[in-house]
């Protein structure tokens, strides 16, 4: 009989170097449960990987005179040594910039385009670089963008649509008859009353101005909208439309689309109206699961230079701690599908309690008992007494209970089930008093029965525990002379011989002083807070800045297009000014310099990533450069030869 498959995807990642801990998250569930299919002898296929196209790499990327590559490669290794880090066990690392993905994504556009699903009008919208989003007017809340709260700029271009609003019907049906395509249930309410019922309007799935992507292949100066072409790494990935599909074939529909839920819209309202005008399967599933937070908000990386004094940095949390303490936190503490609060405190805790606490002692007790009295070797079964039953049912029956989570994806319950068995267990010594049976020649078969049931409840949680934790099963496992590849095939007890060697494991999880380890992990979080004051006083002292520091600052030039005083101001100018094909709103103090008539037509240099603001209830976009003489004179920077409009300035 054919295996089963399993094809599970993680999202592919915005190369942006700013890793934290809530990173991590989607991608260890995702690699828990591949692990955990592959035990049941699936064929797993298990996808993750970068999404490297739009404006803000290539903004990026410009900023520091790089090409998008050289921006963006040593991210992307950055990115695959944390997946390194933390053993995650993916089969393809599929990078949106790779030759076959780029090569499908084309094939697929051409696919919409011949059936009529792509289609060219004219778009006018509000774009959000950091969430690579365009929204219309009404969507905006506070004139900002709904999903991050940051500003906009308004953007109008010629583009290709897709028929998103023909599919709604057909997105609403596939919730009602599929109530396993969306979860948890939430999310559903959420897309029905939030996008799909206002109104779903056709998608804009082409841009002119960001050149950072995949051509279109019937309007080459027309470039894919990112988001369709990240979406499409879960096909292109399997050789879709290429001359191997095999892959294809063979995995898709995806069993599991895991995602967090700020992006669950793309994935359960574009992505199958996508697939559904090709004429392609949808997934069976996608999984909206909740957020690390802090202090009641999303985990990020801006926040943590703030005064929260959090450690979230993976690589150094692994460093600190080991990859299973970081994978165990994450699968365990986090309630599933719900926002989980992340503190260094929580952290610790719960990997002292159960890993080196509850964990660590059953492992070294059991092992350095058998070594002690039994010279090594594992004594025999014997016979039932007392609680031996209820612990070995317990042991026994644990495999149903992970297993039942598992298929609710919930990796927090079936942890849970694993550390009830080795509570028990610890509960058992205290009960069977080895200690003082060690004492009775007499009671020597009663003990060699106890330290039997344990090392055996002992191995089967080992087992059980290898699709969480990858280093601290194998130790166990070898102690009781197992090989790391001991599968669910051996969890019924009583798979231990009598007689297998047994080796004394050294705590297999160092206890850590929480009070003292919080102490340094501040002190490490102090030291790198004052460099960055350092850093400002000597800019402002006039002292260095590195080439990194200047190119912060964005320099455009720009063409003045329109321009007139502002009301109940002596000073300012308010002007419209078009940077390349965008257009700005700016406003200036130096209507004390230049009329309005005379800024018309002028070329200047603009500030073009200046945080928006409001001078006298006028939007201000950026800022024209002007020098500045001793008396305070102000005079308009300009190219010294006639110049287009959109430049970089360096
Ligand atoms: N590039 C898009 C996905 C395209 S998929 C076709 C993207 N990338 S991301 O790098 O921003 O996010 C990757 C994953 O990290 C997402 O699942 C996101 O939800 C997750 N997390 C980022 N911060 C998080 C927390 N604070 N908590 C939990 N997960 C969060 O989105």
């Amino acid at each position: 009989m054919a295996k089963k498959k399993f094809y599970i995807t993680t999202p592919i990642y915005y190369p942006s170097g700013n890793w934290h801990i809530g990173h991590c998250y989607t991608t260890v569930i995702c690699d828990a449960l591949a692990r955990f299919h592959k035990m049941l002898g699936e064929d797993v296929y298990f996808l993750t990987g970068t999404d490297e196209h739009g404006q803000k790499i290539e903004r990026e990327a410009q900023k520091r005179g790089v090409t998008p590559m050289q921006f963006i490669d040593p991210l992307v290794a950055q990115l695959k040594d944390m997946w390194r880090l933390l053993d995650i066990s993916y089969d393809r690392f599929i990078r949106t910039t790779d030759a076959d993905h780029v090569a499908c994504v084309q094939k697929i556009y051409q696919r919409l385009y011949d059936s009529g699903d792509i289609y060219k009008s004219e778009y006018t919208g509000y774009y959000c670089t950091p969430c690579e989003s365009m929204w219309t007017e009404a969507q905006l809340k506070d004139g900002k963008c709904p999903d991050c709260g940051r500003e906009v700029a308004l953007q109008k271009e010629e583009s290709y649509f897709f028929r998103l609003s023909k599919y709604a019907p057909r997105i609403l049906k596939l919730y009602e008859d599929n109530p396993e395509f969306l979860q948890p249930k939430s999310r559903v309410n959420e897309m029905v009353n939030n996008f799909i019922k206002p109104g779903l309007q056709d998608l804009c799935v082409s841009r002119t101005t960001v050149k950072w992507g995949v051509p279109l292949p019937f309007d080459p100066k027309h470039y894919a909208y990112v988001w369709i072409d990240a979406l499409s790494n879960y096909i292109t990935a399997l050789g879709y439309l290429s001359d191997d599909d095999a892959l294809y074939r063979k995995f898709w529909n995806a069993d599991l689309h895991m995602v967090g839920k700020e992006i669950v819209r793309f994935h359960a309202i574009i992505w199958p109206a996508i697939l559904m005008a090709l004429g392609e399967k949808v997934p069976k599933q996608v999984y909206g699961h909740g957020w690390l937070l802090i202090g009641g908000d999303k985990l990020s990386k801006s926040k943590q230079d703030a005064a929260i004094a959090q450690l979230t940095d993976p690589y150094e949390l692994v460093k600190r701690y080991g990859a299973d303490a970081v994978r165990y936190f994450l699968l365990r503490e986090i309630p599933f599908g719900s926002d989980g609060e992340y503190t260094n405190e929580k952290l610790l805790l719960r990997i002292n309690a159960d890993l080196a606490n509850d964990l660590g002692n059953l492992v070294s007790r059991t092992s350095a008992m058998i070594v002690q009295n039994f010279d090594g070797k594992l004594p025999a079964r014997g016979k039932i007494e007392g609680t031996d039953g209820e612990l070995i049912n317990m042991a026994n029956g644990a495999f149903e209970t992970v297993k039942t989570a598992m298929e609710r994806l919930n990796a927090p319950d079936a942890l849970a089930a694993i550390f009830a068995v080795v509570a028990r267990a610890n509960k058992y010594i205290d009960e069977t008093m080895p200690w003082v049976l060690a004492k009775d020649p007499q009671k020597r078969a009663r003990l060699g029965a106890v330290l039997y049931n344990l090392a055996e409840t002992t191995r089967i949680c080992a087992v059980l525990l290898k699709p969480f934790l990858t280093k601290i099963p194998a130790l166990i496992l070898e102690s009781f002379s197992c090989g790391a590849d001991t599968g669910f095939d051996t969890l019924a007890f009583g798979y231990l011989k009598e007689g297998t060697p047994v080796k004394k494991l050294p705590p297999i999880f160092p206890r850590i002083d929480v009070k003292k380890e919080l102490a340094e992990v501040a002190a490490l979080m102090q030291k790198s807070k004052p460099k960055k004051e350092e850093k400002k006083e000597s800019a402002a002292e006039g002292g260095q800045i590195t080439i990194d520091e200047f190119f912060k600052t964005q320099l455009r030039v720009g063409e003045v297009i329109a321009c007139e005083r502002v009301k109940g101001s002596q000073k300012l100018l308010h002007e419209t000014v078009k940077i390349g094909e965008e257009v700005r709103s700016i406003v200036s103090g130096i209507a004390n310099y230049y009329t309005p008539e005379e800024m018309v037509g002028k070329k200047v240099v603009v500030v073009s990533n200046l945080k928006p603001a409001k001078l006298c209830g006028v939007l201000s976009e950026g800022m024209i450069l002007c020098a500045e003489d001793k008396e305070g004179n102000l005079c308009l920077v300009s190219p010294e030869k006639p110049f287009a409009s959109g430049g970089s300035v360096r």
